[in-house]
């Protein structure tokens, strides 16, 4: 096992991992799970691994994959077989061994904040991290695993395909951190039915389940984004605020004392709309930039995390190099490499995706 000091402050392992078990649950889709003490310990929810799947030269580079699940003994990943790679993968047998690298890049909500800047949790203190996000955002922000996570907090965690891993790793964070079941709403999406993974395991945790498949053989016919614009419908101002319409053209008018409290609610609610509610996203390109457009609409917070083709995993070769708004004069702020081709103009310049990444706040990103 290789110890491998990143950017200053985390760390990565490379480990020698046996294979536990490799099962198929979904036609072309097998969740492989692997023995690992120093991954699996420090996996965070939207990290991911880098797998050598051959021990000969083809393929020579390792193949990227979200955890799954992790422990203090094993991790989990979920892979669709679209390759060689993965091919070869899915014929793992118990006892097989292979090279894991990770956990790689930054995972969902931990240690960031609105500019998008990261600070590492081990080398600033809570208190110090806390301060420095009440003053970017002026108001208190849920902080993975802090002392701000809050009860009245909806998280949304919207998943299609292979996007949906990194979210079930995510929703069982949530759940060990105590959060209410009922705040925890996953929406998932699929062709068909067999294809919706991890139905059941959601299931089990007890969050609220949201489906749809294009076919309709389960949950909502169309797309897993209109049942999330149902949803933020449904919660939002403007819904409360037909009701209300309705009230007063049913004759229940009310008083012009009631009248002004009816408008502080719909103030108060339109307020907790975008402080009350956050969306987790991973799927098909599509999906990711339909969901942005209604965490745009409806002004909720919302992380992306983006599945670029990857080649090293952390940093040196620039193949997974994204377009996001320039905020900063940096060229590659919070990335380990400072590159002329990175630069972009005034108004844009390119992120790593696999070390700034591959979670990025909606807003950063400028989707081509
Ligand atoms: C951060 C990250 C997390 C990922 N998590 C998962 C996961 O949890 N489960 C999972 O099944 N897959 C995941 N992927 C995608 C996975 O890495 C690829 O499917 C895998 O590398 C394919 O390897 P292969 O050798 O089988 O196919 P290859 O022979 O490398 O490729 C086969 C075909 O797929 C295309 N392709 C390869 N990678 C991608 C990609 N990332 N996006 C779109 N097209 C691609 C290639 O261009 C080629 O046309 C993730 C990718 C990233 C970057
Ligand atoms: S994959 Fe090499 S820099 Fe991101």
């Amino acid at each position: 096992m290789t110890e491998i000091k990143l950017n200053g402050c985390r760390y990565m392992f490379r480990e020698n991992c046996a294979v536990i078990e490799n099962k198929r649950i979904a036609s072309g889709h097998y969740v492989l799970r692997l023995a690992s003490i120093r991954i699996a310990k420090v996996a965070k929810p939207g990290q991911f691994v880098q797998i050598l799947c051959s021990s000969a030269t083809s393929p020579l580079l390792p193949r990227p994959f979200s955890f799954l699940t992790s422990t203090n003994r094993d991790f989990s990943v979920l892979f669709h077989v679209i390759g060689k790679g993965t091919e070869l993968l899915s014929r793992a047998q118990k006892g097989d061994m292979f090279w894991a690298t990770g956990p790689l890049g930054n995972g969902f909500m931990a240690d960031r904040t609105t500019s998008g800047s990261r600070h590492s949790v081990a080398t600033k203190s809570p208190k110090t991290l806390n301060n420095k996000i009440l003053s970017a955002e002026g108001r208190t922000r849920l902080l993975y695993g802090g002392r701000f996570a809050q009860d009245d907090v909806s998280f949304l965690l919207v998943g299609g395909g292979v996007g949906i891993p990194p979210l079930y790793h995510l929703a069982r964070e949530l759940v060990k951190r105590k959060i209410a079941k009922d705040n925890i709403h996953v929406f998932l999406g699929a062709r068909d039915k067999t294809l919706l993974l991890c139905e059941k395991d959601f299931k089990m945790l007890g969050v609220k389940l949201h489906l749809a498949t294009n076919n309709g053989s389960k949950g909502k016919r169309g797309f897993v984004t209109e049942l999330l614009e149902e949803y933020l419908y449904r919660t939002s101002s403007d819904s409360r605020h037909s009701e209300a319409t309705l009230r007063l053209r049913s004759g229940q008018a009310p008083s012009p004392k009631n009248l002004k409290n009816e408008i502080l609610r719909f103030a108060q609610d339109d307020a907790n709309l975008s402080d009350g509610v956050r969306i987790y996203t991973c799927g098909p390109t599509p999906m990711l930039k339909t969901v942005s457009t209604i965490a745009k609409k409806y002004k909720v917070s919302c992380e992306v995390s983006v599945e670029e083709p990857m080649a090293c995993g952390f940093g040196a070769c620039l193949g997974c190099a994204i377009k996001v708004r320039r905020e900063d004069a940096s060229p590659c702020k919070g990335g380990s490499v400072i590159d002329p081709r990175l630069r972009g103009d005034d108004n844009y310049r390119y992120a790593i995706a696999c070390t700034e990444g591959p979670v990025f706040q909606v807003s950063q990103i400028l989707w081509e």
